[in-house]
């Protein structure tokens, strides 16, 4: 087991701040190299300074691969709640990175054998140097629910009630909102060279507090998985750190 190196920051433009600059520093020094990304609020503020970067310094993304963690099923594209949008509209139309470059799961067809072959374009890629991750309140990352085993690959889930109640509040009454994902598994997280765990807001200090104070990996904490990777960072905001920095064996 290893102990991840946590940072905590008093806002979530910190967060942003710390983990492009990492993003971006790691471009500078590898321009091929390949980023994992992840959806939802937790990266955005990084997205936005990447943003920033780029009009700014034109940190030059053209030869950058990139693979997201995970999608819907049977959202295209153009549905603005697909994470490919998501993607697109937050990062991805404002930088240079090659649209040939960009790995989103397929999230409609064949998913059983594009989940497959996903990992192998992960792997035929070199892997990933570095994967952001946000986590969920019941410690999902990407869409790996609990239970959820150490060996799982790129594969389809169900989506637990609490996700599903949880990201309702992207969704409009008329929208269909999906119970099935595809993701990367835990062992395609683990694979990559250096993870990044972002967390922002009280809604995330209890869960934060449970897996720092973990002793030992298991399925029913997926981020817990983390703690078999020996180059993880944690960024959180003060408020994701609350519970953890006041618990009471905190001495
Ligand atoms: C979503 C995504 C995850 C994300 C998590 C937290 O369901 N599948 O990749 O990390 O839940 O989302 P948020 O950052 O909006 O709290």
């Amino acid at each position: 087991m290893y102990i991840p190196k946590i940072i905590i920051v008093k806002n979530e433009v910190e967060v942003g701040k710390i983990v492009s600059a990492e993003i971006i520093n790691l471009i500078n020094n590898n321009p091929k190299c390949v980023l994992g990304f992840a959806t939802g609020s937790s990266p955005l503020t990084t997205y936005v300074a990447l943003v920033e970067d780029y009009k700014k310094n034109q940190t030059d993304w053209n030869q950058v691969t990139t693979f997201n963690l995970d999608e819907y099923l049977d959202l295209t594209i153009d549905n603005h709640n697909s994470y490919a949008w998501f993607m697109h509209n937050n990062l991805f139309n404002h930088i240079n990175v090659n649209v040939k470059q960009i790995h989103i799961p397929q999230s409609i067809g064949d998913v059983n054998t594009a989940a497959e072959k996903y990992e192998t374009m992960i792997d035929n890629a070199g892997g990933i140097d570095l994967q952001i991750l946000g986590i969920g309140v019941n410690g999902h990352i990407g869409f790996n629910e609990p239970p959820t085993d150490k060996n799982t690959l790129t594969h389809i889930v169900d989506l637990t009630p609490s996700t599903i109640n949880r990201n309702a509040r992207f969704f409009t009454k008329n929208d269909l909102q999906p119970t099935k994902a595809i993701t990367m598994g835990i062992a395609s997280i683990l694979k990559a060279k250096k993870i990044i765990l972002i967390a922002i807001g009280e809604t995330k200090s209890e869960i934060m507090k449970k897996f720092l104070t973990t002793t030992k990996p298991w399925p029913d904490l997926p981020v817990s998985w983390l703690l078999e990777h020996n180059n993880v960072t944690v960024v959180m905001d003060m408020h994701a750190a609350e519970a953890w920095l006041t618990r009471e064996d905190n001495t």
